[in-house]
């Protein structure tokens, strides 16, 4: 249809492809102009294939000078239009979607990534995850990095909060150490540390918290020890006020997570880690609206009275402390 409406719309056009005596223009052979002109026609005719535009498509991509790049594309394309033939995507639902990603970009800003939590709820952050990973046994294993990160969060003295506002939660002491594969204690390892507080909300979302609260960067000595006091994580649903949660609640899914502490570890030499560490008292470990839940980053959070030793200064209720080591592989590997 496309060459149609290039010819100028309607089959009756066509003839414009017809050799055209004039003033200053000489008429061709017969021999050399029906040939081209039949073969004008049948290619205008012919209606296009979902194969043909497929391999039109990818065919489009075929000289890209980036190898990946061309391979990522053309095999999008394949894929993307695999999908629409198996589902036979309609007008509607093709701008549905349209509308849909495009409602998904205009709730993304500084504070919030729709692009991020969609993918999470579709399972494909897991996946890219499970595919880039550099497990050997005893490794601590990662998981989603989540919507919620921040960089540049402070870097704060070992033992210290990181809650800096009072009523963030119950108090959670969180120690352990970051070793290597050969068990060797990593100096100078950095954990990046952030959670929410007691209503659910991550400071990100808050604005009646500080920026900095329930996140920090904490480094180790030569030790490769650390602790921090953080405090205990909720369940909380995921942002539902917007494309993702729409779609949510259109499919009869629930947009909860399960309890847990975010951490990014990292050290000189090493593969970086982004792992959680859950709450295994929670009812949602089974569902997680992201998929997220490893059977090795289930934790007990340890319940204390206020008047065992190591309980913080002037709480006087329930307080608890997590033990836990960091296991990261070399680099190489
Ligand atoms: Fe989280």
């Amino acid at each position: 249809m496309a060459n149609l409406r290039r010819l100028g719309g309607g089959e009756g056009s066509l003839t414009r492809l017809t050799p055209r005596r004039g003033r200053g223009t000489t008429r061709r052979p017969v021999s050399e102009s029906v040939p081209a002109y039949h073969a004008a026609v049948e290619h205008a005719r012919r209606p296009s294939s979902p194969e043909d535009i497929t391999a039109a498509a990818r065919k489009s991509f075929d000289e890209a000078p980036d190898a990946r790049l061309r391979f990522l594309l053309q095999r999008l394309v394949e894929h993307l239009h695999a999908y629409a033939c198996e589902v036979g995507l309609t007008k509607a639902e093709w701008e549905a979607a349209v509308a849909f990603l495009t409602d998904t970009g205009h709730s993304c800003s500084d504070r919030r990534q729709e692009f991020v939590l969609l993918s999470d709820t579709l399972g494909l952050s897991m996946l890219v995850d499970a595919l880039q990973s550099h497990l050997q046994a005893g490794v601590t294993e990662s998981t989603v990095l989540g919507p919620f990160h921040v960089d540049g969060s402070p870097l704060r003295p070992m033992g210290s909060s990181i809650a800096e506002q009072e009523g963030s939660g119950e108090p959670m002491f969180v120690s352990g150490n970051v070793r290597g594969i050969d068990g060797q204690p990593l100096a100078g390892a950095v954990l990046d540390v952030w959670q929410n507080a007691a209503n659910g909300l991550y400071a990100v979302q808050d604005p009646e918290q500080p920026f900095e609260n329930l996140r920090g960067r904490f480094r180790t000595g030569s030790d490769g020890a650390f602790s921090f006091w953080a405090v205990r994580p909720v369940d909380y649903p995921i942002p539902d006020d917007g494309p993702v949660g729409r779609m949510l609640a259109a499919t009869g899914r629930h947009p909860w997570r399960p309890a847990h502490l975010h951490l990014v570890v990292s050290a000189t030499g090493c593969h970086p880690v982004a792992t959680h560490l859950f709450d295994r008292t929670s009812p949602y470990l089974g569902s997680d609206a992201v998929f997220g839940v490893k059977p090795s980053l289930v934790v007990d959070f340890l319940a204390h009275g206020p008047h065992e030793p190591g309980a913080p200064e002037g709480w006087s209720d329930t307080w608890y402390s997590l033990e836990r080591d960091f296991v990261l592989a070399p680099a190489e590997t």
